[in-house]
Formats: structure tokens, C-alpha cells, sequence
């Protein structure tokens, strides 16, 4: 069984490059097949990977709506959406990577949600992780017909805002119809200890503290030159502090 990791928290965070941190980790510790999934469609978890994406699931969903005939012939709908699947799925040399793209607009999306999310069922199977870099209202991972998340990772910056983002989508994750194994809270841009204030917040929820992520000046190099974080050197404080997160969380 593929295990689901996912990242979730308010915009601008840290979650799509923590997304990429753990793929970065699980890679390297040959925990493998990876398959990174970009469920954010504002986000960039391929670029921040190195793989600037075009092609979307999202595409492919709009296409086929547009023009429901356009099938070749000798092509049933459903060979025809897993043919369009497989080129949107981009393979790099250790990981996979799936970009969500846009969400369905109006009309009846049932039939083609029905094969894509089939389609996603089964090519989970040939993976040992995904890493699922989400939207903040998770609306995305709520949809999956498994709705099964395995390692939750609530991610907030060193602020009660932030921590009150997360605690907003914690009160929601019961109406979200999605099994959740394990789940901590990670902080970012933040010290190694935790002051008090922002402790006792931590407390009312009831969730785990992961762990912290230093502010780490590399990532802004790296955003700024549009460098995939595959290429951090892995002495950089956030790399360290990925490891130690994932070490202790895997070993949960
Ligand atoms: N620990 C960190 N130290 C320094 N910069 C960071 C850190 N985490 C994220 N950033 C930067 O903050 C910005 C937003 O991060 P991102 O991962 O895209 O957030 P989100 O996916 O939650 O919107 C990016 O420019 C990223 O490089
Ligand atoms: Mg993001």
C-alpha cells in the first residue's frame, strides 16, 4: 500500500517547499517510487522541484468536456482519458510528478471526474509515497475516493495567525470525509524552540509539534533563481531540518 503524505496550511507558508523537501528526503533515502502531486492550482510544487509544468489533469478534464466527441476512433472514453493521463504524468529519474491544474467549472463533471479519480486509484498503487503539496481548504484531497491521508502535515509560520489558519482547517478535517493517520503541526521560519504563547495555542488543539524549519536564506536564493530545491546543498539548515522531521514522523 502507497503511503499519502500531505501538506497543508494557509498560502505563503512554506508548504510547497516543505512538498519538495520531503520528495527531496524520501528520494534520497531511496524510499521510492515517489509520486509528488501538485493539488494547489495557484501552486508550483514542479517548478520548485525544476519541472516548470504545463500540461494539467485539469486540461485534460476541460478538453474532454469541450468536446466530448473529439475521442479518436476505436477509442473508448475511458483508454482515451488514462491515454491523456499518462502524458501528464512527467517522470523525472527518482520521483513522478502529477500537477492537479484548475478545479472543474459548471455542468456535469461526473462521468470524467469518475475515470480520472479511478485512473488516480490505481496509479497510486505503484508508489511507495505521495506527497500531496494541497490547496488550504484541502478541498482536493476531501474529493479522492480513498480519502485517505496517511502523514498530515499542518504547516504554519512562527506566527498565532498562522497557527490560527491551521487550527481553522483542523476543526474542518471532520467534515471533510477524509481518514487521517497521523498528523503534527510544522512550524517555519522558526527558532528550534517555541516560545510560550505560541505553545499554549499549540496546546488547545491537541495536535503534535513535527518539528521546526529555520528561516533558511538558501530557499530565497533558490526562488529567486528558480533553482529546483533538488539541487540544495544538503548541509542547508531547512534540508537538515526536513530530515529530522521526516526521521522522527517515518519511525511514528
Ligand atoms: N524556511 C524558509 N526560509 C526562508 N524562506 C522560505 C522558507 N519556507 C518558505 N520560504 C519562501 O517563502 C515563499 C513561500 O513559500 P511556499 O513554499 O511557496 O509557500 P506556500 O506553498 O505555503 O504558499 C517562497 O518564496 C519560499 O522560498
Ligand atoms: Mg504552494
Amino acid at each position: 500500500m502507497s503511503k499519502v503524505i500531505a501538506v497543508a496550511g494557509k498560502g505563503g507558508v512554506g508548504k510547497t517547499t516543505l512538498s519538495a523537501l520531503i520528495v527531496r528526503y524520501l528520494t534520497a533515502k531511496n524510499l521510492t517510487p515517489v509520486l509528488a502531486v501538485d493539488a494547489d492550482p495557484n501552486s508550483n510544487l514542479g517548478e520548485t522541484l525544476g519541472n516548470p509544468v504545463t500540461k494539467t489533469v485539469g486540461d485534460i478534464r476541460e478538453n474532454f468536456m469541450k468536446d466530448p466527441q473529439g475521442i479518436p476512433s476505436g477509442m473508448d472514453k475511458v483508454n482515451y482519458i488514462e491515454m491523456m493521463m499518462n502524458q501528464v504524468l512527467i517522470e523525472e529519474k527518482n520521483y513522478d510528478l502529477l500537477v492537479m491544474g484548475r478545479q472543474e467549472g459548471t455542468g456535469c463533471y461526473c462521468m470524467v471526474n469518475n475515470i480520472l479519480h479511478r485512473f488516480m486509484e490505481e496509479l497510486s498503487k505503484d508508489y511507495k509515497y505521495l506527497v500531496v503539496d494541497n490547496e488550504a481548504g484541502m478541498e482536493h484531497l476531501s474529493r479522492r475516493t480513498s480519502g485517505k491521508v496517511d502523514l498530515l502535515f499542518l504547516v504554519t509560520d512562527y506566527s498565532l495567525r498562522g497557527l490560527r489558519a491551521v487550527k481553522r482547517i483542523h476543526g474542518l478535517l471532520g467534515e471533510l470525509k477524509l481518514t487521517v493517520g497521523k498528523m503534527g503541526i510544522v512550524v517555519t521560519r522558526a527558532p528550534e524552540t517555541l516560545n510560550q504563547a505560541f505553545l499554549a495555542e499549540v496546546d488547545e488543539m491537541a495536535v503534535p509539534v513535527w518539528g521546526t524549519v529555520p528561516d533558511d536564506e538558501n530557499l530565497r536564493t533558490f526562488d529567486m533563481e528558480r533553482k529546483s530545491l533538488m539541487e540544495l546543498n544538503e548541509a542547508s539548515p531547512s534540508v537538515k531540518a526536513i530530515e529530522k522531521i521526516m526521521e522522527k514522523v517515518l519511525s511514528l
